[in-house]
């Protein structure tokens, strides 16, 4: 069944935004949204790889559920699985999603393409119940922030943090939301607004810069985000300017939420210290003059309210409360 929104939106299904179809993996090219609708087809693991690498397919969620399915590719194709799943896990660093969804592939036995399938609603899933715990969090005439794209583009369907917005406006308690722009690739301006609009959930994009000073006016009650690692004592991980807007919301007393399914929880990962940063191609920040590019940074866990999975709201110590 097609999820509804109240008033008769539709949402994405999660087939529109990955699958596994024959010997392809069929995405919905994301760099292009949302002025073209245009799929890309990968015939081998390293396709997929070079899809998540250039971001045809982004968000921590959705690049493991599109690495299962390009491992479930290699498998039929016969390719090398060792190679497989190097080239997949190395397609980006920061997301831990990703090694945990090749290693749950690696394990896995029976038919490949189902253990994919299996692995992609099981993430659905997640963020349908992470959805249900976050709407608690708010309160009616809510107007939260949220940044980049934690939505159905980002988790494969629904989404983490964009679920939990729509989760509270399913129940009348979201009013407006905030979308930062998400600058340099404009997630935001692009994506999350592009899928508030297709739920008919009235939202401003507003430019990165513009959050302190709706803040300090009162206009933004919270503030929503979805992690791409979780450290074990819950520092996270997400899209650059995450962690400038935890500082923001706590000098405003705002109450800063991550959204994430536990497949984000990187039990190696001590603190945000060992959390790897990619660093991306600087020409996405400027072509004319030299620029620094870090993709993420890294949200210490002093500035979270609380970290909200599929498990429910943890709050501090976080070690105690995430496992
Ligand atoms: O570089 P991107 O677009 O892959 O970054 C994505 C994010 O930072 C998201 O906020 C994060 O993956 C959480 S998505 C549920």
């Amino acid at each position: 069944m097609r999820p509804r929104f109240a008033g008769g939106a539709v949402d994405l299904r999660p087939e529109e935004i990955v699958r596994l179809e024959g010997e392809r993996v069929v995405l919905l090219d994301q760099r292009r949204l949302p002025d073209e609708e245009v799929e890309v087809e990968c015939r081998s693991a390293e396709e997929v790889a070079e899809a998540i690498r250039t971001m045809v397919v982004r968000g921590a969620p959705a690049i493991g559920v599109a690495a299962a399915y390009g491992y479930a590719l290699a498998a039929a194709n016969g390719a090398d699985l060792d190679e497989a799943a190097e080239v997949l896990v190395s397609a980006r660093p920061t997301a831990v999603n990703l090694p945990w969804a090749v290693a749950q592939m690696r394990q896995a036995d029976g038919d490949l393409a189902e253990r994919a399938r299996d692995i992609h609603r099981a993430e659905v899933e997640r963020c349908r119940r992470m959805g249900e715990h976050a709407a608690e969090l708010l309160r009616e005439g809510s107007t939260p922030l949220t940044h980049c794209n934690a939505g159905g583009l980002a988790t494969g369907g629904y989404g983490s943090a964009l679920g939990a917005v729509k989760a509270g406006f399913e129940r009348g308690l979201v009013e407006h939301v905030f979308v930062d722009e998400t600058r340099p690739l404009l997630q935001g301006g692009r994506l999350t607004a592009w899928e508030l609009e297709r739920a008919g959930i009235p939202a401003s994009v507003i430019a990165d810069s513009a959050a302190g000073s709706l803040m300090a006016r009162g206009e933004i009650t919270h503030v929503l985000t979805g992690a791409d690692r979780i450290a074990r004592n819950g520092d996270t991980a997400n899209k650059i300017g995450t962690y400038a807007l935890a500082v923001l919301a706590s000098h405003h007393d705002i109450p800063f939420y991550v959204v994430a399914p536990t497949s984000t929880l990187d039990p190696d990962a001590a603190t945000g210290a060992d959390i790897p940063i990619e660093e991306r191609d600087p020409a996405e920040v400027s072509e004319r003059f030299d620029a620094r590019n870090p993709a993420f940074d890294v949200t210490p866990a002093t500035l979270i309210a609380a970290i909200v999975t599929e498990q429910g709201v943890h709050r501090a110590p976080y070690e105690e409360s995430l496992p």
